[in-house]
């Protein structure tokens, strides 16, 4: 954007970022600075090492009988977790934050916060080991599951109880990618249950959503995809600003033993470095083959926030920085043999489950990441054998298109 002041003859030049042009929220400052530098200080180690020790070992010496510096043992305390820790929290505005072995780990973690009686509702299209753990071990555990479409707060209203103790929510959710009102679904729980409200912010990362900032209790991710962001390494988090929450869960983080290694530390603080650099180029490329998808023949639909045609669009743009590599899209009218073919003849994109890292990845959620939903579950939310769920890495983009064109040539 330009604006000319021909009185004073000077121009003055705005670079607008990519997220911006787009309409979405301008990014706040300071992201890459905190990514870079939060829970590092030098000081804290006697070597002044400026990249942190892995502290491998499990024990810590006591100078007198249950006296000691801070660190007793590794399940309850690890320094290289600490320092990841203290970064993650930052990256959401969080007072604090917890690492697991995982991001179903974190799920367990948060699961064990309820007892027998107690219910939970939460979103109808979510992470299929989302669905199984709450679907199976909650239920097993005595805990009502109901699963609702938050697109819509009155489903939300109608599903509200005295024994809802946990409100669970993805978004944009995994694999349909609808987009949900953070704001307006906290405003409701807060208002009307003594629930806590959860948001998985594994798809957008800390980069692209922050769901402190818009009322969420808890912000937890799946490590495994975009912040780690290098497919070498599976982890999970929570994150909260409410210290009884946060004590809850360092209590079963230690109590259950969910914990992650020191050297898987190590590696998911150093990709938190390049966190906004790798996001705004998923971005980029996501947008580039979005547009390209929707123009393309036998494509009947796309699903991605960042497209004027998403249904959720404006609400994309009201409460995010932009999208990530994460889409779907379905082949028009695509049988189970089509989209089969599709995806055996990609050669860029990797027939594989997950997301979130540097290469791009293309999967059939009916019958691979959402196949342990149930079938009838499946045909509501729309998860046909046509859906194909890409996760576009950080490759030229020329070449992922390339790449599906000659994938569409063969069907
Ligand atoms: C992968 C994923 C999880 C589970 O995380 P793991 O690290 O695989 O245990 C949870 N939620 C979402 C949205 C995910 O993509
Ligand atoms: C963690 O990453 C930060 C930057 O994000 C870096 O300064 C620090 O040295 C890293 N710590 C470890 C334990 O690698
Ligand atoms: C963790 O559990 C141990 C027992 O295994 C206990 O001694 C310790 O105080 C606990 N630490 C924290 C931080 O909760
Ligand atoms: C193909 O899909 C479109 C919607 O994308 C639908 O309107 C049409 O009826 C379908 N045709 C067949 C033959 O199934």
């Amino acid at each position: 954007m330009c604006k000319f002041d021909f009185n004073k003859i000077c121009v003055i030049l705005i670079k607008l970022t990519f997220g911006e042009e787009l309409g979405f929220q301008k990014q706040t400052p300071g992201f890459a600075t905190k990514s870079i530098h939060n829970g590092q200080k030098p000081e804290q180690w006697n070597s002044r090492a400026v990249v942190p020790p892995i502290s491998l070992s499990t024990t810590f010496k006591q100078s007198a009988p249950g006296v000691h510096s801070g660190f007793e043992y590794s399940r309850s305390g690890n320094p290289t977790r600490n320092v990841l820790e203290t970064c993650l929290a930052g990256l959401d505005n969080a007072k604090y934050a917890l690492t697991f072995s995982s991001g179903l780990g974190t799920q367990t973690a948060i699961l064990s916060m309820l007892k027998t009686g107690d219910g939970i509702i939460t979103g109808d299209d979510i992470y299929g080991g989302t669905n199984r753990l709450f679907r199976n071990l909650a239920a097993n555990m005595g805990i009502e599951v109901q699963f609702v479409d938050l697109t819509d707060l009155k489903n939300l209203e109608k599903a509200i109880k005295p024994n809802v103790k946990l409100v669970w929510m993805e978004t944009p959710t995994n694999p349909c990618m609808k987009v949900i009102d953070i704001k307006a679904v906290a405003e409701v729980v807060h208002a009307k249950t003594k629930a806590f409200l959860v948001v998985d912010n594994t798809f957008l990362s800390a980069y692209f959503q922050r769901p402190l900032d818009l009322g969420a209790d808890v912000v937890m991710y799946s490590l495994t995809k975009y912040m780690n962001g290098h497919t070498d390494v599976v982890m999970g988090s929570a994150a909260t600003n409410s210290e009884e929450l946060h004590e809850k869960l360092r209590f079963y983080q230690n109590a259950t033993g969910i914990v992650p290694s020191p050297f898987d530390c190590y590696l998911v603080n150093r990709s938190l470095k390049t966190l906004s650099l790798r996001m705004e180029k998923h971005f980029q490329n996501s947008v580039t083959v979005a547009q390209w998808l929707e123009a393309h023949p036998k494509v009947g639909k796309v699903l991605h926030p960042a497209l004027p045609s998403h249904p959720q669009h404006k609400i994309a743009l009201s409460q995010t920085f932009g999208h990530s590599g994460i889409m779907s899209f379905y082949i028009k009218n695509g049988t189970l043999e089509q989209s089969s073919k599709f995806l055996e003849t990609l050669k860029v994109f990797t027939l594989a489950e997950s997301l979130g890292g540097y290469e791009s990845l293309a999967e059939l959620p009916s019958v691979m990441t959402h196949a342990s939903v149930p079938e009838a579950q499946r045909a509501e939310l729309g998860i046909t054998d046509g859906l194909i769920r890409i996760s576009v890495g950080l490759e030229d983009s020329q070449d992922l298109i390339n790449d599906l064109e000659q994938a569409f040539a063969a069907i």
